[in-house]
């Protein structure tokens, strides 16, 4: 009986803990992440890449203020592979295999961040 009180206290504790540090994503940061994924798919097949690129800069841009101040490392490693992709993508011309190897990189950037950073049901972590 004792033990079991313990065990609930425990975990009433964790649960607390773990709501306290999972915080739900604004919009914008939504918005900002499903703008990448759309234009790194663009990217990928060839479309419309001009367009895409921009659009990757500028979701980048509005997640990297709001990422620095959170993890500088994790950000400054996914912000230089995001950077360097775009290069590629923006070299690639219409090679589809330069395209392709371009989204890849861009990929790498965010798995980065999302294995660290992405929690459950989209919350930050
Ligand atoms: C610096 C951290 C970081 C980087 C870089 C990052 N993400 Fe995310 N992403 C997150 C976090 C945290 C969440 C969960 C919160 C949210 O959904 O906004 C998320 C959620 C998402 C979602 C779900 C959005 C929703 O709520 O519907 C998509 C899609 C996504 N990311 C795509 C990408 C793509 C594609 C890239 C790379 C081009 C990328 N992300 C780069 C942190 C990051």
């Amino acid at each position: 009986m004792k033990i079991t009180k313990i065990a609930f206290t425990a975990c009433m504790l964790a649960l607390f803990v773990m709501a306290i540090f999972a915080e739900d994503a604004t919009e914008e940061h939504k918005n900002a992440m499903k703008g990448l994924q759309k234009s790194v798919g663009m990217v990928k097949r060839g479309e419309d890449v001009p367009a895409a690129i921009a659009t990757i800069k500028a979701s980048a841009k509005a997640i990297e203020d709001f990422w620095l101040k959170r993890d500088n490392e994790v950000t400054t490693k996914s912000m230089a592979a995001i950077r360097e992709g775009v290069a590629a993508a923006e070299k690639a011309g219409t090679d589809p295999a330069a395209l392709a190897a371009a989204a890849g990189i861009i990929n790498g950037s965010c798995r980065g961040c999302h294995s660290v950073h992405k929690g459950e049901n989209n919350t930050i972590k």
